[in-house]
């Protein structure tokens, strides 16, 4: 694809923007400035192309700047910019719904609006408190999330999450009542695993160990990502999330998947919850929705849920939660185009069918010095690498900023380097994006 030379002018003062998880000082020294995009790449601003190793930030399933997204959103602007959905509705957020409840789990119909992940990980949270307090169950207030999982910002998410650098600076501000399961990354029992490690179902039942200590009548709900991505791809070991739903049916405990990363066809279908045959109660997304075009969240309930807050005088509000932009109407029309997309092209099982050779690609990177693991499943490829002694991170950052100047994004977090891209990558992107990760691995002290 060739870049379209449209110059784009350095901005005069980088200063005033504080940038999100970034080092800032390091970046306005060395800016990354992207400009353009198209499919499968970005052009910096310099009119360098890139390869989108990363999906954007695991959202651009659809490859970058659709036509058709772009003129969905127009469309809808020029007729309606915005209308509120507190006791007021607009048609396509309902048509959105029920197309969304189509494509998820059956019974899992009833779908809350947000505008992000992390939104919809605070909302989730207050739908199972809420409903167990409906029910005349209101003492069920503790919530199990897991080390290393990553719910996003909110004090909710942060607070079920399980990322150290995300809570420590906030320890004090954090939600009470919860506890974590252990994580079920281990290299020393799963190094190198093809797809789903086999060893570590067991860590599931650390859950019965935290309802004996709190009591099962305590206990919310447990959320999990089906898999992590934020805490450098961590997968689930085989068996391990049958393992949490069979515990949490026996406990009367709502299961919620954050699939914030996995919805929308990242591992092959719709959702992870359909990949690894598992129902949640409630389930977590973002992102994919929209193809990242315009920021929206939702939020998927079990029917039982939903049917649950539906009692009392028909006048009464239901459930007091809500955004002034849950159903945008942009967002809508940006999400209804999308899902056009994801079903015109079979983008949401198009990763099963490219896996294997994904699999066998970024399998091709173990051997290379200080790699020390490499996973994967579905489009989600990961490379941990040997940390530099008392420097860790440094290596992984270094090999993120290398994959940049020779024309390829990835994503780094710790001494891990991951990889999402978009779910419309040809084989031969694939073989790119890996060549030259491994290239830059080699070259790398
Ligand atoms: C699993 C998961 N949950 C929640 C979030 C937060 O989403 P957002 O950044 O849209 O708030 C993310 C973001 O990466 C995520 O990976």
């Amino acid at each position: 694809m060739n870049a379209q030379p449209t110059p784009v002018l350095l901005p005069v003062d980088l200063d005033a923007f504080w940038m999100p998880f970034t080092a800032n000082r390091h970046f306005k020294a060395n800016p990354r400035l992207l400009a353009r995009a198209k499919g499968m790449y970005y052009w910096t601003q310099d009119g360098r192309e890139v390869l989108d190793g990363v999906a954007g930030l695991w959202c651009v399933n659809a490859g970058h700047s659709r036509p058709e997204i772009a003129d969905a959103v127009a469309q809808q602007l020029n007729t309606m910019e915005f209308a509120p959905t507190f006791q007021m509705g607009h048609p396509i957020a309902f048509e959105l719904a029920s197309r969304l409840a189509a494509l998820a789990p059956p019974s899992m119909d009833r779908v809350f609006f947000t505008n992000s992940g992390s939104e919809s990980v605070d909302t989730a949270l207050k739908i199972a408190l809420a409903y167990h307090r409906a029910r005349g169950a209101g003492q069920k207030t503790r919530f199990i999330g897991r080390e290393k999982g990553y719910h996003g910002v909110g004090f909710g998410g942060m607070s079920v999450g399980g990322m150290v650098n995300n809570r420590k600076t906030f320890s004090t501000a954090m939600m009470p009542g919860v506890d974590h399961l252990p994580h079920t990354l281990d290299i020393g029992h799963n190094g190198f695993s093809r797809g789903l490690p086999p060893w570590g179902a067991h860590l599931a039942n650390e859950l019965e160990r935290l309802i004996a200590l709190h009591d099962a009548s305590n206990i919310a709900a447990v959320i999990v990502e089906p898999i992590s991505g934020s805490a450098g791809v961590i997968l689930p070991p085989v068996g391990y999330l049958k393992r949490l739903r069979e515990i949490c049916d026996k406990n009367d405990i709502l299961l919620i998947f954050d699939e914030v990363i996995t919805g929308f066809g990242r591992i092959g279908k719709p959702f992870a919850a359909q990949v690894f045959d598992v129902t949640p109660d409630l389930m977590t997304t973002a992102k994919g929705l929209t193809n990242g075009a315009i920021p929206m969240g939702a939020v998927f309930a079990q029917r039982k849920i939903y049917d649950a807050f539906m009692q009392g005088p028909e006048s009464a509000i239901e459930l007091f939660h809500g955004y002034t932009y849950s159903a945008h109407p942009a967002a809508c029309a940006a999400a209804l185009a999308t899902l056009d997309i994801y079903a015109r092209e079979g983008l949401l099982t198009r990763a099963a069918s490219l896996s294997s050779q994904w699999e066998d690609a970024v399998h091709s990177l173990r051997g290379i010095p200080k790699v020390i693991d490499v996973r994967n499943f579905g489009l989600i490829g990961a490379v941990e690498l040997e940390p530099r002694a008392g420097k860790p991170g440094t290596r992984a950052f270094d090999v993120f900023l290398k994959c940049f100047e020779r024309g390829v994004m990835v994503r780094q977090t710790g001494d891990v380097i991951a990889m999402s891209p978009p779910l419309i990558i040809e084989p031969r992107q694939i073989t790119q994006l890996v060549e030259t990760l491994g290239e830059v691995i080699r070259g790398i002290d």
